[in-house]
């Protein structure tokens, strides 16, 4: 009998990083991470990857979406690298079509809210300018849309009175490192069903 394959996992990042470093650290994810790339050739993500022997380049991503032989190119890199599934992690392009059909329900984000409130930038200031009590964050497969595909998993982060920008945006950040490498070993490792945008673990 073969063993199954293991997954080759590609993280895309335009920031910081440190959601690639919580994946990368995460004691079983399910996968391999086995390469990194950024539409900035700054972004601190790309140094996290080379600390952890990983491949990192930052490509040309044009202006706006991600089309045209941008896109041909980030997708030949990928294709390079061998990858079976995507993990966006604070990625700051839109994926259009093409780019979703080369990896079918196998793109993953990220996203600092409990969607569907709060879509788009700038989630963590916005709930709490909202006065929301409870915000948190959520990872879902990536369609079409901004924000918007199946949600995989959330987790709830309570807002306090006296939170400030810093201190709810620190905490948020602790609840999304342990989220993310949570909910992409469950999709790595657990089978669901999805009936419209309802996910069902099994
Ligand atoms: C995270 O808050 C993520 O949810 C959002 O962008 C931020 C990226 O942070 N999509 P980092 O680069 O992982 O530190």
């Amino acid at each position: 009998m073969t063993s199954p394959r293991t997954r080759r996992l590609a993280v895309l990042a335009s920031g910081q990083g440190t959601n690639l470093r919580a994946l990368l650290e995460a004691p079983d994810l399910g996968g391999s991470i086995v390469v990194v790339l950024s539409d900035r050739p700054d972004a601190g993500a790309l140094a996290i990857a080379r600390e952890h022997g990983v491949a990192a380049e930052a490509l040309d991503a044009g202006r706006g979406r991600l089309t045209g032989t941008a896109e041909a190119a980030w997708l030949e890199r990928l294709a390079r690298a061998d990858v079976d599934t995507i993990l966006l992690a604070g990625f700051m392009r839109i994926l259009d079509a093409r780019f979703l059909a080369a990896y079918p329900g196998r793109i993953l984000n990220i996203h600092p809210s409990l969607l569907p409130a709060f879509p788009g930038t700038h989630s963590i200031a916005r709930a709490r300018e909202h006065g929301v009590r409870v915000t948190g964050c959520t990872v879902h497969l990536v369609d079409a849309g901004v924000d918007e595909g199946p949600i995989l998993d959330q987790t709830a982060v309570a807002v306090h009175a006296d939170d400030t920008l810093e201190s709810l945006t620190a905490r948020m950040h602790s609840a999304e490192h342990a989220l993310y490498a949570r909910a992409v070993r469950a999709f790595l490792t657990r089978p669901f069903t999805l009936e419209g945008r309802r996910v069902t673990w099994q």
